[in-house]
């Protein structure tokens, strides 16, 4: 991660800490970037749950607005806003509830690809969700497979959401650093 590098020193030249700079991020080289749209299928109660509460604190009601409520998820991921649209992998992970006043959610989870384009590769998904605003924007902070060092930020919007079941289907849009290998 580029906050994690050394300082460089002033005397080097600018063409060497370009190379520098490309040998450690071959994503930094085409500076372009793509973007792959997926949506998740959330179920938050009732025999399908993709979401359950594993743990929070004793005495408290367990939800999202709870400071210490941990969520392990595993929500289908498909290529297009409905349900039924093709299948493009999971996301599994977790979500706890990291403000104390309850309104901030982290995010740590892993898009695990099983569609034909990735399959077997993964994205590393991690961030704070600000959970009244419906644009919620997360760090890319790596992956597996075809997503080696990748890094971008993800976004994610409620595209529907049915209150009376707590379905809903958020959209995630993904923004990565092309490789300059041509990954
Ligand atoms: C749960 O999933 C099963 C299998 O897909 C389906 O038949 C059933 O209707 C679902 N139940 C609910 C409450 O959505
Ligand atoms: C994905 O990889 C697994 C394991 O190699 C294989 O069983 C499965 O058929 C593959 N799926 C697709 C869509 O290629
Ligand atoms: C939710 O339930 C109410 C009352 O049963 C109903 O009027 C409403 O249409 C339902 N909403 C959805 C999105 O199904
Ligand atoms: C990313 O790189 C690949 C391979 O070089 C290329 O095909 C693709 O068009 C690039 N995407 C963008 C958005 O630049």
């Amino acid at each position: 991660m580029a906050l994690t590098f050394p300082k460089p020193s002033k005397l080097i030249s600018f063409s060497l800490l370009l190379l520098i700079n490309l040998a450690l991020n071959p994503w930094e080289g085409s500076g372009e970037q793509q973007n792959l749209v997926f949506f998740l299928q959330d179920v938050s109660i009732g025999p399908n749950a993709t979401v359950a509460p594993v743990a929070g604190v004793k005495g408290k009601e367990w939800s999202y607005n709870t400071f210490g409520t941990i969520y392990a998820v595993d929500d289908l991921v498909t290529a297009g806003p409905n349900r039924n649209s093709a299948p493009v992998g999971r996301a599994q992970g977790l979500l706890a509830t990291g403000a104390l006043d309850g309104s901030n959610v982290n995010i740590f989870l892993s898009i695990v690809f099983t569609n034909l384009q990735y399959n077997g590769s993964t994205l590393q998904i991690q961030g704070v969700s600000r959970q009244s605003e419906n644009y919620r924007e997360v760090s890319v902070v790596s992956g597996t497979g075809r997503f080696r060092f990748a890094r971008g930020y993800a976004a994610l919007e409620t595209y529907y959401y049915d209150p009376n079941t707590t379905y809903s289907i958020v959209r995630l849009s993904i923004t990565l650093l092309n490789s300059s290998d041509g990954h």
